[in-house]
């Protein structure tokens, strides 16, 4: 296929472009390169990768290239409540209005595959898992930008929404600002950790799922269209606290406290059914532990001390 992938340069989308690639697709990226990333040069030697610098936001632009795609897949976007907080209008512009233009100059036959995130579902309903038909209550502005691209995602005829859990793992664009990844990179060089709010339940899966979740997709775009889907992992809907108690298991001197004053910005609390997921036929190959894992090793190479004397 032809495949048009906005935002394709950040975390996901360098596992995600690469992997397409390999199966045969032609992949044009449209990035900013908001975070100065090279992740995507190992792509450039496929005569079927284009990549061009740009804003997802830009008509002209975005109307050209649609114009050449089968499959366009939404990346672009400002991620996470923090740096969401830092602008409001680009999160708005880039999170719902961009995905809101392209369903618009997509024509009926195109197919769009949008992730979003599960913390659309806010704070869930004490004990009861948040299935695809409970209430959306975004708590943020980066949930409450990531359900409106849904909503016009799905309201046309050609489109899948993966409600995402928060991801983890290694990607050539690394983000250290999501959970796992966080705290395994403090547990690795801080060996401690304070936490906020720890009996907040959070839902949790891995990178390579990720891309192999939209491969899926792809494949079975019939079956599965006119939809949203919660992809996480069944067995880590975990508490922050559950969370660290996992990462001590890898790393045994890891500390960890719970303050007992201070709020997480982020005030998501809620356990998550993937049974639908499921049934379309997608199994998640990578636990929390195998992550768990892969990070201390990736931790070994990355180090964010370029202030520090050691
Ligand atoms: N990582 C997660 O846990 C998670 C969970 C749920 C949903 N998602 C969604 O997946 C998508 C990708 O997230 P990510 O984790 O890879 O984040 P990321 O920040 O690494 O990637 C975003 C990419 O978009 C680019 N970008 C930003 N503004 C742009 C603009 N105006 N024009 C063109 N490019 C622009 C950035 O350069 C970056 O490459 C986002 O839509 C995000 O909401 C991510």
């Amino acid at each position: 296929m032809k495949i048009l992938i906005t935002g394709g340069a950040g975390y996901i989308g360098s596992v995600l472009t690469p992997t397409l690639l390999a199966l045969g697709h032609e992949v044009t990226v449209l990035d900013s390169f908001y975070f100065k990333q090279s992740s995507l040069l190992d792509c450039c030697q496929h005569e079927k990768f284009q990549v061009i610098r740009g804003d997802a936001r830009d008509e002209a632009l975005i109307k050209a290239l649609v114009a050449k795609a089968d499959l366009i897949i939404p990346l672009a976007a400002l991620v996470g409540v923090p740096l969401c907080n830092t602008d409001a209008i680009a999160t708005k512009t880039t999170n719902q209005e961009a995905v809101e233009m392209l369903c618009r100059l997509a024509s009926r036959s195109q197919w769009i595959i949008v992730p979003v995130t599960n913390s659309g579902y806010g704070i869930g309903d004490k004990g009861k898992s948040c299935t695809e038909d409970s209430p959306l209550r975004p708590i943020s502005t980066y949930g409450v930008t990531k359900v409106k691209a849904e909503v016009a995602a799905l309201s046309r005829e050609n489109s899948i929404s993966f409600r995402l859990a928060t991801v983890f793992g290694l990607s050539p664009r690394m983000r250290l600002d999501l959970l796992v990844n966080d705290f395994v990179y403090r547990a690795v060089n801080d060996r401690a950790v304070v936490i906020f709010e720890g009996h907040f339940k959070r839902n949790y899966i891995h990178i390579r799922d990720v891309v192999r979740v939209f491969a899926h997709g792809i494949s079975n775009f019939e079956k599965m269209k006119g939809k949203p889907y919660n992809v996480g992992l069944d067995d880590a809907n975990l508490s922050k606290l559950e969370l660290c108690a996992e990462i001590k298991k890898h790393l045994p001197k890891f500390v960890y406290l719970e303050a007992p004053i201070g709020e997480d910005p982020d005030k998501r609390d809620y356990i998550v059914s993937n049974a639908r997921i499921a049934a379309a036929g997608f199994k998640p190959e990578w636990n929390l532990d195998r992550g768990i894992r892969e990070l201390i090793k990736g931790y070994t190479i990355l180090r964010n001390t370029i202030y520090s004397n050691v």
